[in-house]
């Protein structure tokens, strides 16, 4: 049988990164022992670019790229995700995650690939008060969320997008990485407990996207792992399992914040994985296992 021919944009990124390696026959790094089932060898096929190789902006490139691939499915991961710097880069945000997906999906289109689109949970606004199903009204308060948004909107109702939040791995850089980076200091740590979200384990979703390319399942899919929680919360937890002194974090609410951020955050984002549970699909774990695992692959 023909393998499934898979193209990954943003494949050097965070996700990228694990899902090629997922896609590629081998365990994600971070992944939770004996969790992951592997595909067979031979029912993949993957192709990885990133904007080294494939500019999404280029719409001449793009085309010709899906012309020489012709991929059955196209896991579409790559974005401009620095939310702070989309706030002063308007153009630059909806060049790439609107623009860049348009251009994706033209391509698809011209060979018949389904599109998995990777979105955020920065689409909402965060004042709802309670989790989002995959049928509630996106209301982005940021350019990064607004430009994510766009990028939505040019899929076409076979398609799927999944939308994740507070995205950590073993590659890239991500809050986990970050505590890691002030485990062995002594001065105190302040962190927000007035945003509420998901963490989401890239070995995890990486998992995910994979088994969506092959039931090619069309819709929005809300993937995050389980259970929520708020920063200053989740920042405690990294540091006391990397073996650093909880104590030392401290919570503040977001008003507080000196500088304050450039780009607002909804400050209650937590996704339901509503579709995923309806159509009895297996949710992903909670997210304290993850991040055990994930600390392990990063000895730490
Ligand atoms: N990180 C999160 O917390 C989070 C949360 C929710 C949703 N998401 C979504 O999840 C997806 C993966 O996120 P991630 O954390 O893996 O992000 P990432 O590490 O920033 O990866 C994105 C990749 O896209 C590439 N890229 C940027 N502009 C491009 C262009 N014009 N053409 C081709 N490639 C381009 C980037 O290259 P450069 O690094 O060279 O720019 C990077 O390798 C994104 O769609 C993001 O919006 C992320």
């Amino acid at each position: 049988m023909k393998p499934l021919k898979i193209l990954v944009t943003g494949a050097n990124g965070q996700l990228g990164q694990d899902l090629m390696n997922l896609l590629g026959g081998t365990e994600p790094k971070g992944a939770i022992k004996g969790r992951t089932k592997l595909t067979q060898n031979g029912i993949i096929e993957a192709v990885g670019v990133d904007i080294d190789t494939l500019d999404i902006t280029k719409r001449d490139q793009v085309l010709e790229a899906f012309d020489q691939i012709r991929p059955d499915v196209v896991i579409h991961c790559a974005a401009y995700t620095a939310t702070d710097k989309c706030e002063t880069e308007p153009d630059m945000a909806f060049k790439v995650n609107a623009v860049g997906t348009r251009n994706i999906v033209e391509g698809a289109r011209s060979q018949g690939s389904h599109v998995i689109y990777v979105s955020t949970d920065y689409v909402f606004d965060g004042n709802l008060g309670r989790p989002y199903v995959e049928w509630d009204i996106p209301n982005p308060v940021s350019v990064y969320g607004r430009s994510k948004l766009g990028g939505e909107r040019e899929l076409y109702p076979g398609d799927t997008i999944v939308r994740t939040s507070w995205v950590c791995g073993y590659f890239g850089a991500n809050m986990v990485k970050t505590v890691l980076s002030l485990k062995d200091g002594s001065n105190p740590l302040y962190f927000v407990n007035d945003q509420f979200g998901c963490p989401t384990f890239t070995a995890e979703l990486s998992v995910k996207l994979r088994d969506l390319a092959m039931s090619r399942h069309p819709g929005i899919f809300h993937v995050t792992n389980q259970g929520p929680t708020n920063w200053y919360e989740f920042v405690r937890e990294i540091m006391d399992k990397c073996g650093g002194d909880k104590e030392r974090v401290n919570p503040i609410p977001t008003k507080d914040l000196d500088p304050p951020r450039p780009a607002p955050r909804p400050p209650y984002s937590v996704l339901d994985n509503a579709a995923l549970r309806l159509l009895d699909l297996e949710l992903l774990p909670h997210w304290s296992e993850s991040l055990v695992a994930l600390l392990s692959a990063l000895d730490a």
